[in-house]
């Protein structure tokens, strides 16, 4: 008798799911194998599952922050220890957590990140460490740095006057989250491969919403899960980007291509300093990181930034009056000039207090090189540690009456070092910041040059998953500048 025979279907299913979790549970036991440690107060929860979902569903809720008050208030504590995501792990609280764990990176501590983005963005940035860290942000930094995103501004300014004209002039209702997608896509598309063909784009966009959607989940590879939908997504991108590499190698090489035109071409010739080129898996990788990392980061944001002007007309005269002053003088059609992005100081004041009351990130991940003492706690070699945003965004010390929106906190010297952290910290801080900057910048100055708007549901719920969205989209009505 076969051994499939012996087994009904619920009792293979149960298996299955006892060997997927094997891994979870090892890890759960070791964890709890510390009695002489002062461990930081916190509860575990249950096996395997721990406290993933009143931290899921605190994100659902729109208040990540929530999870974390909750604990720091329970155990009168500014370090605790939970479990998400199938992982034990240390959450470090407010402005003294960020300092200490940005500043100990290679240390005490190293970058880490859930095993599903590991397992999906395999050989990329996010999964190295060290000195081979070193040298992949290095090499992608080279075309991320401001004086290199000087070159790809009159793009970015075109693409966004085109996406304006195709997709918001014309329109009385817009959805903004969903079309700002678009417009972040389009601009990904083209700057990293040069894909400019509208029905390329359109046809990698249902992939990269599951590659998305996928990226942050328990790595569960079985039909019907985001991970398994993810898995596939990205292998049809790679499947593609393989195709876009082999053929622009040979359009470089008989100088149909520009070494300088994008990303792709960016790394297919330039080597990390120690004349080591990356390898084709590893340019796929990396452009999948950065399309993970950029794109629903800022789309996010300028979504965000779109719903705070519309609650605030008064904050809306303001920026527009900024803009109207870069615009004057400039012939018509003429193009943003680096220039003037740097005048652009108040609309980026604001995007800023955007970034602090509703960051699109909730925090990222370390591990543990050492047992680390911490407050007189003591957290093992090889614990997973995090950081959030949430907890020193509304940190009154740090951020007066933190609820209220206030531009004016980031003119002069700014806040406090470690207490704002939207873009992280530390030597593994986001490569992306200048990137994300210019796409907001260019996107918001053309938008509000050209419209007012109203929102359609006044104070629709923004929620985390696994990056902030509004709940239905945030549908405006547009009125055209007169
Ligand atoms: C407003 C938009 C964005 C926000 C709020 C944001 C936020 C973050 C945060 C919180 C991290 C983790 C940092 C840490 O662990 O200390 C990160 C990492 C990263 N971001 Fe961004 N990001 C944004 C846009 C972008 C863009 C546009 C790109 C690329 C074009 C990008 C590329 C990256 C990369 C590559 C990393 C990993 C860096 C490393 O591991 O060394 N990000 N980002």
């Amino acid at each position: 008798m076969e051994v499939t025979e012996l087994l009904t279907l619920p009792a293979a299913l149960t298996l299955l799911v006892f060997f997927l979790s094997l891994p979870f549970i090892t890890k759960f036991v070791k964890t709890r194998k510390h009695p002489n440690l002062n461990l930081p107060p916190g509860n575990l929860g249950w096996p395997v599952i721990g406290e993933t979902f009143e931290f899921l569903r605190s994100g659902y809720d729109g208040k990540p922050e929530s999870f974390i008050r909750e604990r720091m208030e329970k155990y009168d504590s500014r370090v605790f220890k939970t479990s998400v995501l199938g992982e034990p792990m240390v959450v470090f609280c407010g402005a003294a957590g960020n300092k200490f764990l940005f500043s100990n990176e290679n240390k005490d501590v190293q970058v880490w990140w859930p095993t599903s983005v590991r397992k999906l963005l395999r050989s990329s940035l996010v999964t190295k460490v060290g000195y081979e860290a070193k040298t992949m942000r290095k090499l992608l930094m080279s075309f991320l740095n401001p004086e290199a995103l000087k070159n790809y501004l009159a793009k970015m300014d075109t693409i966004a006057c085109c996406h304006i004209t195709t997709h918001w002039q014309g329109k009385e209702v817009v959805l903004a989250y969903p079309t700002v997608k678009q417009y972040a896509l389009e601009l990904a598309c083209c700057l990293f491969a040069s894909i400019e063909d509208p029905i390329q784009v359109s046809k990698l966009s249902p992939q990269f919403d599951e590659f998305l959607k996928g990226v942050i989940s328990f790595p569960i590879n079985l039909p019907g899960t985001r991970f398994h939908c993810a898995t596939k997504a990205t292998n049809a991108i790679r499947e593609e980007l393989k195709l876009i590499i082999k053929k622009r190698r040979l359009d470089l090489e008989e100088k149909r291509a520009s070494p300088t035109q994008d990303l792709l071409s960016h790394l297919l010739v330039t080597s990390d300093g120690n004349g080591r080129f990356l390898n084709e898996m590893e340019i796929i990788d990396n452009i999948l990181l950065l399309l993970f990392a950029g794109h629903d980061t800022s789309r996010s944001v300028i979504t965000s930034v779109i719903q705070y002007l519309g609650q605030m007309p008064h904050v809306y005269e303001k920026v527009l009056e900024e803009q109207l002053e870069i615009s004057k003088g400039k012939e018509a059609g003429q193009l943003l000039q680096w220039e003037d992005i740097q005048k652009m100081k108040h609309l980026w004041n604001v995007a800023s207090e955007v970034l602090r009351l509703s960051p699109p990130v909730t925090g990222s991940y370390r591990e543990a090189l050492n047992n680390i003492t911490y407050a007189d706690y003591t957290i093992p070699k090889g614990w997973k540690l995090s950081w959030s945003t949430g907890s020193s965004h509304k940190d009154p010390t740090f951020f007066p009456d933190p609820d209220t929106f206030d531009a004016s906190r980031f003119e002069g010297t700014g806040p406090t070092p470690f207490s704002y952290a939207p873009f992280g910290g530390g030597p593994r801080m986001c490569l992306g910041q200048e990137f994300a900057r210019l796409e907001i910048l260019v996107f918001m100055h053309n938008i509000v040059k050209r419209f007012k708007w109203e929102l359609l549901i006044p104070a629709e719920k923004f929620l985390y998953d696994p990056l902030l969205k509004p709940s239905k989209g945030l549908p405006i009505r547009l009125q055209p500048q007169v």
